[in-house]
């Protein structure tokens, strides 16, 4: 009965996931084009985008915890690309950044999806910019059973897009800006009035996972006559989940939150950017009638020990910036240790053993220019501990795949290399990891 019931949920879950967008096909088993297509922001702007199945973002997977994933993917691109699964911990031959797939070509990956969460895809082949730019990315939702029990499940992929008023792609970069900033931004693909509306009625309890996969802006999002509970951050949950109204997201980050329908029928809010005036608002719109308060059906991890500020971390890294001469857009070349990919030096690590890294932000071109910046670093192959924000733990056990370095000072994160390889190590800001704010964990 139980059984059959959340069968059901997971078959609404699935057309909601997708929402405007193709249903999935029988989840894990996955067809997909890389294809061009012309891509309605919102009425009268319409821009050409690249896509995973003709749609932005692209498909949907949603599967179960270890799941097999066999996705058939085309590449009808006019150049070479490939896909990389943010956050899944993966052998190495099916995590993509190796990989090429050629105009024409077809690829088989075949892996078995791990813990449940919420994760994306998106290509990894350098330069890796002009790719996911123009909308190669989508949702990877490996479904915990309580997700079931919400009154819904919703993902809202944040971008921005860089176009003139007749939605051409603008190149570069604008506003004197080292990196590339849109001046249309979108919720799954839609801009301003096009965005579709979380519809609720009073008393339910709704389950909202937040993508940014903008490849520079971060997004800070407040939502009106609500606070958010904050349940997981890149899809790992929390022990204490949190109560707050504004919610931010670096490049890459995801972060989970539940609404609770607290007002009234036929009430009007939203979930706004702070440059709600580029399109990034999505209405909260209440239908008629209520229903019985829910109540959350998420249930917190075990306890772990709280996290210690490591007095010597095994190493350090610097993360920084200079003017490179010939190399990285604008002449700016992002380093680490002084060294921009692929010189700089791998991080070597032991399967299986904890290793605890210390990355500095002494980004003093960006402390010049008085601009934020800091550096969202993604480790791939794996999920780290924060240990430290500047030498200060966090209050409860936070487990991540990426993770803002802030600009003057330091993060302290622990992991273990699950399988060995090369492992990605970057800045998720992709003007700076297709600049050279990249390097590997080598498993051995
Ligand atoms: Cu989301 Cu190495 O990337
Ligand atoms: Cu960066």
């Amino acid at each position: 009965m139980v059984r059959r019931r959340i069968r059901f949920r997971h078959a609404v879950l699935t057309a909601v996931l997708a929402g405007a967008l193709a249903v999935p096909a029988a989840a894990g088993d996955v067809e997909l084009e890389i294809r061009q297509t012309e891509w309605e922001l919102r009425p009268g702007l319409t821009t050409r985008a690249w896509t995973y199945g003709g749609t932005v973002p692209g498909r949907p997977i949603v599967v179960r915890p270890g799941e097999r994933v066999r996705a058939t993917v085309t590449n009808r691109l006019p150049v070479a690309t490939n896909i990389h699964w943010h956050g899944l911990v993966l052998p190495n031959d099916q995590d993509g950044p190796a990989l090429t797939i050629e105009p024409g070509a077809v690829f088989r990956y075949d892996f078995l999806a791990g813990e449940s969460g919420t994760y994306w895809y998106h290509p990894h082949r350098m330069p890796v910019l002009p790719q996911m730019d123009r909308g190669l990315y989508a949702p990877f939702i490996v479904l915990a059973p309580e997700d079931a029990l919400y009154d819904g499940d919703h993902t809202f992929v944040l971008d921005d897009w860089l176009l003139d008023s007749r939605g051409n792609r603008l190149e570069g970069t604008s506003r004197q800006e080292m990196e590339r900033y849109g001046n249309v931004e979108t919720v799954n693909g839609k801009t301003g009035d096009a965005v579709a509306p979380l519809r609720v009625r009073a008393g339910q309890i709704h389950k909202l996972r937040f993508i940014n996969a903008s490849t520079a802006a971060f997004h800070e999002l407040k939502v009106s006559g609500h606070r958010f509970r904050v349940t997981h951050l890149d899809g790992h949950p929390l022990q204490r989940p949190y109560e707050t109204d504004r919610i931010d997201l670096a490049p890459g980050e995801r972060v989970d939150a539940e609404l609770f329908a607290s007002r009234h029928e036929g009430e009007r809010y939203r979930i706004s950017s702070s440059r709600p005036e580029l399109g990034l608002v999505i209405p909260i719109v209440y239908g008629p009638g209520s229903v019985p308060a829910s109540a959350s059906p998420f249930r917190p991890p075990a306890p772990e020990a709280p996290a210690a500020v490591p007095a010597r971390p095994d190493q350090e890294l610097v993360l920084s910036s200079g003017m490179g001469g010939m190399m990285g857009p604008g002449g700016m070349v992002w380093t680490i240790d002084g060294r921009a990919f692929p010189r700089t030096r791998p991080i070597e690590a032991k399967v299986g053993v904890p290793l605890t890294l210390r990355i500095y932000n002494r980004d003093h071109m960006s402390m010049m220019m008085g601009h934020r910046m800091d550096h969202p670093i993604h480790v791939h192959g794996t999920r780290f501990r924060v240990l430290s924000v500047n030498g200060t733990a966090p209050d409860q056990p936070i487990w991540k795949d990426t993770v803002p370095v802030p600009l003057g000072g330091f993060v302290d994160i622990s992991f273990v290399m699950k399988n060995p390889g090369d492992w990605m190590f970057h800045c998720h800001i992709i003007d700076h990891e297709d600049g050279g704010m990249m390097t590997f964990v080598r498993a051995r």
